[in-house]
């Protein structure tokens, strides 16, 4: 018997979930039954999808109070029920937030991190994450040369990697996050053309100044104001890529949308929404661009919460915008 420690629902958080909102609990993992896997978790993706299984009514599946939260993980075999993973090999997918795992072998997919770190198959490789920025910016924002791309929650982990996938297709990157500490690692470390701080600067007035010309490709993490500042001013046949709205996932019945839509007819622009599993035939041609990138440079800074009880403090600093980069749960 193995001893699992797993994070449950408690109570349907209400704004910002508290620690208070989710109870820690250990539990006994037998021996794995044909085609299941027992798998010791190394790290967990921190990822605002968790937020909206959790009672607030809609876009995932939904949790109930006793249920263990969702995440997705990578982690050891430590045993296994099938011949086609052995005890030692590395697997990704969705372990829930739990320091073991006993699930379905189907579920998961072998990944080979060699010398570097596991994370880096929830980060740079990640669905949630690298898939997620090449899917939006790639396929459907359709990045050309010379465009002007403005990304927004930029210095996150999807954001991070769209600006680093829209500068190798040639754009000219604007990003958007909150605070200077931001905006410096935007300029330094992920290497945006310009920035923009929406907690500190008039963002209105910065794109004006900043794209003169109209934007051709926003890639939207945020949704609320910061769409309806961008739709104002897209440039003629834009892309205007949802990839998400965390200032909208406290309360999925009251979702406020963009006042500014009428822009999309008036300049003969699209605005396109995407769910990046429904890209799952094409994630290896993904992971090839995506390591012929990282050779040349491409990369994701990772924030690390150490112990499968700050899961709950990592989920919140995700949507207070206490780190940068991906943001991880250590076990
Ligand atoms: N379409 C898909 O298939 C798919 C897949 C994965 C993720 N996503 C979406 O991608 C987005 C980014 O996810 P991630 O995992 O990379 O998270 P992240 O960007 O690493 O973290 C979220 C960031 O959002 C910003 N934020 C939080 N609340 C905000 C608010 N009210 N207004 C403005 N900004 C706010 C914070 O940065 P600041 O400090 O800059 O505010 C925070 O750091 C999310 O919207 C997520 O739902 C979509």
């Amino acid at each position: 018997m193995i001893s699992s420690r797993r994070i449950t629902l408690k109570t349907f958080p209400e704004g910002l979930p508290e620690d208070s909102d989710f109870e820690i609990v250990d539990v006994e993992l037998a021996a794995p039954n044909k085609d299941q896997l027992l798998i010791q978790v190394t790290h967990l993706s921190i990822d605002a999808f968790i937020r909206t299984t959790l009672g607030s009514g809609g876009l995932h599946t939904q949790a109930d109070i006793g249920d263990p939260v969702t995440a997705l993980g990578v982690g050891k075999v430590i045993a296994s029920g099938t011949n086609d993973f052995q005890e030692g090999d590395w697997v990704a997918g969705p372990t829930l937030a739990q320091s073991h795992a006993l699930m379905p072998a189907a579920a998961f997919q072998k990944i080979h991190p060699g010398n570097e770190s596991p994370s880096k198959f929830l980060g740079v490789f990640g669905m949630t994450t690298g898939l997620t920025a090449y899917a939006g910016m790639a396929r459907l924002g359709q990045v050309q040369q010379g465009d002007t791309v403005v990304v927004s929650a930029a210095a996150g982990a999807v954001g991070s990697m769209a600006c680093q996938i829209a500068k190798h297709l040639g754009g000219t990157v604007i990003g958007i996050a909150g605070g200077p500490q931001k905006t410096q690692y935007l300029l330094e470390d992920v290497g945006c053309d310009k920035a923009i701080d929406y907690k500190g600067e008039d963002v209105a007035a910065q794109l004006d100044t900043l794209a003169p010309n109209g934007i051709n490709v926003f890639f939207d993490n945020v949704g609320g104001d910061i769409l309806d500042h961008v739709l104002n001013r897209i440039a003629p046949g834009a892309r205007v890529v949802l990839c998400g709205a965390i200032s909208q996932y406290d309360d999925l019945s009251d979702v406020t949308g963009p006042s500014q839509y009428l822009k999309i007819a008036e300049r003969n622009a699209q605005m396109l929404g995407f769910t990046v599993d429904h890209y799952a035939a094409e994630f290896p041609e993904f992971v090839a661009q995506l390591q012929t990138w990282s050779e040349a440079g491409l990369h994701l800074s990772e924030h690390i919460e150490s112990g499968i009880e700050k899961f709950p403090h990592a989920l919140r600093t995700m949507f207070n915008g206490g780190h940068m980069g991906k943001l991880l749960v250590e076990l």
